[in-house]
């Protein structure tokens, strides 16, 4: 077999064989694919699309080139959440707590921010001693004794997505539907949970940013996880603003906090998107048989302040220092040199919002990184005061910058403002938080 022929049958939208992705995905571990014929085979498939069959191949073969977790001697079913990335998208932080005090068992392998997107992983960190890196025993034997573990993805657990996933990410070829899904799949599958919960993004600060393209992507995943044998659900969230109004690191933290502590409460949209991500992973979980039941047992979880309790307990278990998951401690890891209103520059109503530009903004006062090697600051970051759709002042603050490095305001202010549309005349309705669900 020769790559250039499979790039070339790809090229013209022919399928591929099982064999020939296997070929493909283990040569290039094995780095006898060099990166260039790769990347050409990545921007076919962006271009041309792969069918179900391909889709499920492609997924298997980065599967299995790696280590699969057993996570069989934690009883009960074991319960995973993804994202597939957004901006203040601080899910995780709420509802796998919430989740592991009504009595599921939690073991999350989270991913670090990339781009515009945020990630868990970072900002748990913001916790002074945190760590994400435990080996999978001790992963185990924390999810069996409080029920809940957060930590980074494991040595050797899909190395072909991480390599492909870098390889794209420099490439242009994130936004596709077949390479989306078995990035996310191959990694929550060898992850081993028996239930997965997906939170399929979608809107200007999404890799997907249509509503079509995004049901595309929660119901290929859903069927290739069914294929294996997993209960899968996927929901489909508005991502055309930032979900919660914070974006950064410890700042995510606090506002995650200020949920669990019942000071952000319904009708909040970080709030009821925590809310139905967590029934559905207590129903695929077996713990309670409907919705409404669910959803009573979350709340109660917030109001008896188990769920804060389950989260100090993680980070106690992981090192680190516990007294900050209290909402008044937590604003000593939120303070910076400089707190900077950004304004907007004439009086009408927010229209829309190019979301990854929000994200972009946070990222450049710090609270991300451009390339995979930067360090990020935990405290920076922007907290928004306006939704999509609100009346705005002229030079009345839509956000503010949280700012440890002045000489990185300017350029965050020009990318954050392009980001923010405001027009004279009030808008439509808002948009809906979720677009449906996918099972
Ligand atoms: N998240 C992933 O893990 N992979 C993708 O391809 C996109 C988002
Ligand atoms: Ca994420």
């Amino acid at each position: 077999m020769r790559a250039v022929d499979l790039i070339d049958k790809k090229r013209r939208s022919e399928s591929l064989s099982a064999v020939e992705i296997q070929w493909l995905i283990k040569g290039y571990l094995k780095g006898d694919i060099p990166d260039y014929q790769m990347s050409a085979f990545l921007m076919a498939v962006c271009l041309n699309g792969m069918d179900a069959r391909e889709t499920a191949e492609l997924t298997m073969s980065m599967m299995r080139e790696g280590d699969s977790i057993d996570l069989s001697e934690i009883p009960g079913v074991k319960v995973d959440k993804h994202s597939t990335g957004g901006v203040g998208d601080t899910t995780t932080l709420v509802v796998a707590p919430l989740v592991a005090a009504c009595g599921g068992a939690v073991a999350k392998m989270s991913g670090r921010g990339l781009g515009h997107t945020g990630g868990t992983l970072d900002k748990l960190e913001s916790i002074p001693g945190l760590s994400v890196e435990l080996g999978i025993r001790r992963f185990i034997e924390q999810v069996k004794n409080i029920g809940i573990a957060v930590i980074g993805q494991s040595g050797n657990l899909a190395p072909a997505d991480k390599k492909i996933y870098a390889l794209r990410d420099v490439t242009a070829t994130v936004s596709s539907v077949p390479l989306i899904a078995s990035s996310i799949m191959s990694k929550k599958l060898a992850a081993g949970a028996d239930a997965i919960v997906l939170d399929v993004k979608t809107g200007s600060g999404a890799f997907l940013e249509t509503v079509e393209e995004s049901r595309r992507l929660a119901k290929t995943m859903v069927e290739i996880g069914n294929h294996l044998g997993r209960k899968v659900v996927a929901l489909l969230t508005d991502m055309n603003q930032p979900l919660g109004l914070a974006v950064g690191n410890a700042l995510e933290m606090r506002e995650a906090i200020e949920v669990l502590a019942g000071k952000i409460k319904g009708g909040n949209p970080l709030y009821e998107v925590c809310m139905l991500l967590g029934v559905h992973m207590l129903k695929l979980g077996g713990i309670a048989g409907d919705d409404g039941a669910a959803r009573k047992l979350l709340e109660e979880a917030v109001k008896s302040g188990a769920g804060i309790g389950r989260l100090k307990a993680m980070v106690k278990a992981q090192d680190g220092d516990e007294s900050y998951i209290d909402v008044d401690k937590i604003n000593e890891l939120c303070a910076v040199k400089a707190r900077i209103p950004v304004c907007a520059g004439q009086k009408g109503h927010i229209s829309s919002m190019r979301t990854a530009r929000i994200g972009q903004a946070a990222q450049m006062l710090g609270a991300g990184r451009a390339t995979k090697d930067d360090g990020i600051d935990p405290a920076v970051g922007l907290v928004m005061h306006k939704r999509l759709h609100d009346a705005v002042e002229a030079n009345e603050p839509i956000c503010t910058f949280y700012v440890n490095d002045e000489t990185r305001v300017q350029g965050a202010k020009t990318v954050f403002l392009s980001g923010v549309t405001i027009e004279a005349a009030a808008c439509r309705q808002n948009s809906p938080m979720v677009y449906g669900v996918v099972e």
